[in-house]
């Protein structure tokens, strides 16, 4: 439903857009007769558009993953509540600098949306379980089971330390083992001592 909301929320951003570059175009070239004969000619479609545009999107932020409301999204939403003033007035003065000021917000605004996408894929690699933390970072030395004991990787196994020991050498490394915190979050060290203690510990 949020997918199929978001894609046709694009469509109705590009549509708008296209919309609104036309007739900016038409307004910086002087071409008014142009701009007013393309202003009547898409006046419905305008408005069914912007109407699509608004409501896909108050739909999305009512969507949005629940606690912290990104920061980029808001600014989003601010430039683009500032940008429909600002082309309503500019338009009906013909005044080239606000037309032309919101439809750059419009551009900026979109280019932000890309921008939150990324960094929610980048929130995947964030999303890794204990486990797959602990193949890919760990297993080198200890072993799938904690006991290979490579270099003298004690064996995890047998390992006599609580949770906060064992999140402290993962956080600041001991001799041969090195620290873990600039290359992993906390909540991947929390994840991964978890993952040590349940299914390593005593097994
Ligand atoms: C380069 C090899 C190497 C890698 C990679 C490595 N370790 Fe270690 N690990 C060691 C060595 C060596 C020790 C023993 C340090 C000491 O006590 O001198 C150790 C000790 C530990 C201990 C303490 C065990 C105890 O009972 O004292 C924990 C917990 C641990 N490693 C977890 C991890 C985790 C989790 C990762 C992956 C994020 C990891 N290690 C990656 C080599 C490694």
């Amino acid at each position: 439903m949020a997918t199929g909301m978001l894609h046709s929320h694009t469509l109705f951003v590009v549509l708008f857009t296209l919309i609104y570059l036309i007739k900016t175009i038409l307004l910086l070239s002087d071409r008014d007769e142009l701009l007013e004969k393309f202003k009547k000619k898409t006046k419905v479609a305008e408005r069914v558009v912007s109407f699509g545009f608004l409501a896909t999107g108050i739909f999305l932020i009512t969507q949005l993953p629940h606690s912290p409301f990104p920061t980029l999204m808001y600014i989003k939403i601010a430039l683009v509540l500032l940008s429909i003033p600002l082309a309503v007035i500019g338009f009906k003065k013909k005044n080239k600098v606000l037309a032309t000021l919101s439809f750059f917000l419009i551009v900026v605004s979109f280019s932000l949306a890309y921008k939150a996408k990324a960094a929610k894929a980048g929130d995947k690699i964030i999303a890794l379980s204990g486990k797959e933390i602990f193949e890919q970072k760990c297993m080198l030395c200890h072993g799938n089971d904690g006991k290979l004991g490579v270099g003298g990787a004690k064996d995890l196994s047998v390992t006599q330390l609580q949770h906060s020991g064992i999140v402290d050498i993962i956080t600041n490394g001991k001799n041969t083992m090195a620290a873990y915190k600039e290359t992993l979050t906390s909540e991947q060290i929390e994840a991964v001592a978890s993952y040590i203690e349940t299914d390593l510990k005593g097994k």
